[in-house]
């Protein structure tokens, strides 16, 4: 047993659990994603894995992306993605959802199907129904040669290496980055995107690990906060756009790890409910960068003040009008909107992580959770 100790002691790298160790692996395992594929000097994407159905992708009137837990989070970020810079209507499906109901799915329908497993048995049998009806699977995989790949027509792995902590984090951020890539990909096969843009949002990519490393150096600064708010009882997180899946992340990682109840909303929606809620006790984090709708998120914030809620705000770094009103705040470094969410995700998985250690939680192995469900 003294043995046993001793191995996981060393696969923890000298982290005290396998989540913080995952958390601070992302600049590696974003690049790692993305090595061999992003080409920022000659503005090219590479997919091996996809490459004999890019037509599929270019003549594609529909993407539907099938996911469960954290990686449905990234397939709604996918969703702005493929939208935004590719211009496909995408939709985006629980896997347990879309297996049950009936769905209408075509023969030039691309399916992207998320899962860091590629064992979870929701998604395995939406793929099915969705391969029985003659669409086109795509795996994004974590685990090579599991079940998934082996069902899917094509796909590009994550290369996020072995994750342990049952709460998803480096599987996340390379979800995201290839999802990213993909998107741009597809968008300049099919001339969607201009070559400025193309070119701009390949160097920016290509910066993204450094940038991830700079949130995970105001570590300190995180688990101060942390401190503060351990003993809430409920939570709420706001984004816009790009960040409102981050926001739906943020409460997910929360509640998984410390079992504090806690809500991710687009921050517009706010007021059709979540706001009357509101009082001296709610902590709400906020997701606020420079980029994006930074003018309606300054409103909500303002809501959030008038009613006495306390306001943790991610911005951007230089950030002046936010940190007046905020609580407390947490500054990242600014990107292309369409990237920010592989940056404002970080914080909020710190957040979480020392919370639930500070609360005497199991963080990795979180009560009635499982890393991969393989049952319905
Ligand atoms: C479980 C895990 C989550 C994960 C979800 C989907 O609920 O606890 O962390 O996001 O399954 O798993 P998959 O392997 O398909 O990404």
């Amino acid at each position: 047993q003294e043995l046993e100790m001793k191995l996981e002691a060393l696969e923890k790298g000298g982290y005290e659990h396998f989540m913080l160790k995952e958390i601070y692996e992302q600049p590696r395992s974003i690049r790692d994603s993305m090595r061999g594929r992003l080409r920022p000097n000659s503005d090219q994407v590479e997919l091996g894995g996809i490459r004999d159905y890019i037509k599929k992708f270019v003549n594609a009137k529909r993407i539907i992306i099938l996911g469960c837990g954290t990686s449905w989070h990234a397939g709604l970020v996918g969703e702005y993605l493929f939208e935004d810079i590719a211009r496909i209507p995408v939709e985006v499906e629980y896997a347990s959802e879309f297996r049950y109901r009936n769905p209408v799915i075509y023969e030039d329908d691309v399916v992207i199907a998320i899962s860091q497993s590629g064992e979870t048995a929701d998604t395995l049998a939406a793929i099915e129904l969705a391969k029985s009806k003659g669409a086109t699977i795509i795996g994004i995989c974590n685990v090579i040669g599991s079940s998934i790949p082996r069902a899917t027509h094509a796909g590009s792995y994550t290369h996020a290496g072995p994750e342990i902590g049952v709460a998803s984090t480096k599987a996340f951020t390379a979800q995201v980055t290839v999802l990213t890539l993909m998107a741009l990909h597809v968008a300049h096969q099919k001339g969607s995107i201009t070559n400025q843009r193309l070119h701009r949002l390949l160097i920016e990519l290509d910066s993204i690990p450094d940038k991830v490393q700079k949130v995970l150096d105001q570590n300190e600064k995180i688990k101060y906060i942390a401190e503060i708010y351990k003993d809430v009882h409920n939570a709420l997180y706001l984004g816009r756009g790009y960040n409102f899946p981050v926001a739906l992340e943020g409460a997910l990682k929360l509640k998984e790890i410390s079992y504090i109840h806690a809500e991710g909303y687009p921050a517009a929606e706010m007021k059709h409910g979540p706001i009357a809620l509101i009082d001296e006790e709610m902590p709400c984090f906020v997701i606020a960068p420079r980029a994006g709708a930074y003018d309606k998120i300054v409103s909500n914030i303002q809501e959030v003040k008038a009613r006495k809620g306390k306001i943790i705000a991610i911005v951007t770094e230089g950030e002046k009008l936010i940190k007046e009103m905020a609580d407390h705040t947490i500054e990242i470094p600014d990107t292309e909107e369409c990237l920010m969410p592989l940056i404002s995700v970080i914080p909020l998985q710190l957040l979480s992580y020392h919370i639930a250690v500070m609360r005497g939680c199991n963080v990795d192995q979180p009560r009635n959770l499982a890393k991969s469900v393989t049952v319905e």
